[in-house]
């Protein structure tokens, strides 16, 4: 059966998900594409893909597209992006035929960036392309009332972005975004390892230890994990046992960048809304915001409520898809 479906995307960093308006999130796979470098063909995309980073012979590589939010290797993305279209028709049943999509892009994001995105999904046979800023998508799949004049704050951590947004009345009052969100942290714990106890971690290790044992700067009860990596003078495989506290240190510097962003953000909010942000706090979402400890750390910083959104790591994806109804309108009230 064709029809024109309405799907949203979040074409993000880390993750790439797609929500159709009829059955909610169909597809949630990683951003990345197994290359064979000789054929410059995409051999595989998402979890196949992830699995592979690492761990492929020499002509095939597991790369990720998408830097900092936006298009890195533009024809990569746009392959990657059928291949993640053929998928998501499959969960639904349907053919994506000539479907109207709407994709969320950074804050921060410059127009060529922007224009890279919108002709990349239409590249992929899309017929009508919507924008939405990332930050409204997240609010919107947050449940907020970002329609009415009362403000809600959003804290994005993403992958490769950190977005701060004061939604107001159905429009952006005011935002930040700073290119740097859980990739980076995995970065820190890579660098740290390495010349702490001279162990070359990978990437998945760095994510995994930062998921079970990295925390925002808060006392905690401290936590261990053994690592294996590979030696840098020997040459040979060895484990290694890391604490909690340390890897808290190692990512304290790039936390503390992003509490920067998002109190700047706060100090720019209109007099009016103030007492809104006092009484009805700030929403995380992103997998960033669920680096253990980071609401606690985030309400004792900014001295106001702090809540998590439902489902954070979902929240812009529903977003993107819910906005369908109302994308005029939002993108009226952006110009
Ligand atoms: N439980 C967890 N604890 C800590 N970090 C997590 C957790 N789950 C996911 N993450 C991190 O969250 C990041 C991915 O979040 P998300 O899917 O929101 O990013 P994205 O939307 O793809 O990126 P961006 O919006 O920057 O383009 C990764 O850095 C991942 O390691
Ligand atoms: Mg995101």
């Amino acid at each position: 059966m064709f029809t024109n479906a309405e799907i949203g995307i979040d074409l993000g960093t880390a993750n790439i998900l797609v929500y159709s308006k009829s059955k909610g999130i169909v597809l949630n796979e990683p951003s990345v594409a197994a290359i064979d470098l000789e054929s410059k063909q995409v051999l595989a995309v998402g979890t196949e893909a992830k699995n592979m980073i690492g761990k492929t012979p020499g002509r095939i590589v597991a790369i990720r597209p998408l830097k900092d939010g936006v298009i890195a290797d533009y024809d990569v993305t746009t392959s990657m992006l059928k291949m993640i279209f053929k998928k998501a028709s499959r969960k639904m049943g349907v053919s994506l035929r000539k479907p109207t999509v709407v994709v969320c892009t950074p804050s921060g994001s410059t127009s060529v960036e922007r224009r890279a995105i919108q002709d990349a999904v239409r590249n992929c046979g899309a017929k009508i392309v919507h924008l939405i800023e990332e930050p409204v998508a997240a609010a919107i799949g947050a449940d907020l009332p970002v329609d009415e004049p009362v403000a809600n704050v959003i804290v994005d951590i993403g992958g490769g972005t950190t977005e701060v947004a004061i939604i107001s009345f159905g429009g952006v009052v005011s935002c930040n975004s700073i290119r740097l969100g859980g990739d980076k942290l995995d970065e820190d714990i890579i660098q740290y390892v390495r010349k702490k106890y001279n162990l070359l971690i990978g990437e998945r290790t760095a994510e995994q230890i930062k998921i079970e044992i990295g925390y925002a700067p808060i006392d905690h009860a401290e936590m261990t994990m053994d690592v294996r990596g590979r030696n840098l003078v020997t040459g040979l495989p060895k484990t290694v046992t890391l604490h909690s506290t340390e890897i808290q240190e190692a990512m304290r510097e790039n936390l503390m960048k992003i509490l920067d962003v998002i109190r700047a953000t706060l100090e720019t909010s209109p007099p009016e809304l103030s007492g809104d942000i006092v009484d009805r706090g700030v929403i995380l979402t992103g997998g960033g915001s669920l680096i253990n400890g980071m609401q606690e750390w985030l309400s004792q910083e900014i001295v106001v409520p702090v809540h998590l959104a439902p489902s954070p790591l979902e929240s812009v994806a529903i977003g993107t898809g819910r906005s369908l109804k109302f994308i005029h309108k939002i993108q009226k009230a952006a110009r």
